[in-house]
């Protein structure tokens, strides 16, 4: 059989990232340009500027991905770009190179959703089992998502409001460390040696819903009300109460989930799940439980094109196919 080559493009928040993937499940080539200086500076995504580094470093990308893999262009079967959700200045900046590129070469073009992606990035790493609960925690996103099968998200919990990321950069700011706050947070609460209480959001005992907001107030108040009286702030033990809360709460609701639908994989996704006390409170629960769980290697769980390549790869298997009038969903339901 012949092989099957995909090019991945993502740039929905602030990587641009290209990426050429074999037969769905094998890396070739996985660029990422970060615009991790230019954020510290602002304190966070701009999307003007976050945009004007995707126009300025997409081609660059796209032409690494391809060198790096050793192909040209004719030599792929199909472009995957990332459709939605995201900043929509940035979503255009992929979309529009992914079709100029696939229209030159004759290529099929394929819209990806970012979320789908995160989880695809399991592909690379062991073949998907079904039914699946994919854990998904990043800057935008705190899901469970259950899937019958490829393709078949059902959304079963979800924040109400902060994403589990959004809360690690905004209490890490609050303690006034450089952003992106989730690896940093992550560090100090690991060489913590003690913690603070911190409140933890359970909502309706039958929920699989988040709320991370009340969180983050209670470490705002905490902090203030402490310097009010003089007392002097120890940000180790607030990263560590406060991820202790997060992490028990995540570890919990999936747990809950994994059980009540009968899973035979769980697998976690996005750039939270890259923490460190998160990955191990996860991993103990479910081997626990005797239940499968995985999560990818740090580079393939904060956002990167091998796994829009490996979503897309699934999607072109099904026989799925977008055309050139794709425009950027920046709210695309899943
Ligand atoms: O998936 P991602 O790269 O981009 C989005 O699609 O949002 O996730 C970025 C988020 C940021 O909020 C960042 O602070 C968080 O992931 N993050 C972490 C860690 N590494 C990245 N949060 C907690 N612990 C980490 N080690
Ligand atoms: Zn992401």
């Amino acid at each position: 059989e012949k092989d099957i080559y995909i090019l991945g493009i993502e740039t929905s928040c602030d990587e641009t990232a290209a990426s050429v993937v074999k037969n769905g499940k094998e890396i070739v080539s996985n660029v990422v340009a970060s615009q991790i200086m230019s954020q510290k500076r602002f304190g966070g995504v701009v999307p003007e500027i976050a945009s004007r580094h995707h126009v300025e470093q997409i081609t660059i990308v796209i032409e690494e991905a391809l060198a790096v893999a050793g192909l040209t262009p004719k030599e792929l079967d199909a472009v995957a770009v990332t459709e939605g959700p995201g900043l929509i200045g940035a979503l255009l900046i992929g979309i529009n190179a992914a079709k100029a590129f696939a229209f030159a070469n004759g290529l099929p073009i394929i819209g990806v959703h970012h979320i789908a992606g995160h989880i695809y990035a399991n592909m690379l790493m062991q073949p998907m089992e079904f039914p699946l609960l994919a854990i998904i925690v990043s800057g935008g996103h705190t899901e469970l998502v259950l899937m019958e099968e490829h393709g078949a998200f059902t959304l079963i919990g979800e924040t109400r409001d902060d994403a589990a990321g959004e809360a690690y950069d905004k209490v890490a700011r609050v303690l006034g460390l450089p952003y992106p706050g989730g690896p940093q947070i992550d560090k100090l609460a690991a060489e913590s040696d003690g913690q603070v209480e911190f409140p933890r959001a359970w909502l309706e005992p039958d929920s699989y819903d988040f709320s991370f907001s009340g969180l983050k107030s209670s470490v705002i108040n905490y902090k203030h009300n402490l310097e009010q009286r003089g007392g002097k702030v120890n940000p180790a033990h607030i990263a560590a109460g406060f991820q202790a809360s997060v992490v028990e709460v995540l570890t919990t609701k999936a747990l809950k989930a994994a059980k009540e639908f009968q899973v035979k994989q769980v697998i976690a996704a996005g750039g939270v799940a890259a923490n460190k006390g998160l990955r191990a409170s996860l991993e103990e629960a479910f081997h626990q439980e005797e239940i499968p769980f995985y999560v990818p290697p740090i580079s393939l769980c904060t956002d990167n094109a091998a796994m829009i390549a490996a979503a897309g790869s699934a999607m072109f298997l099904d026989g799925i196919r977008g055309n050139l009038a794709m425009n950027g969903k920046p709210g695309m339901p899943l």
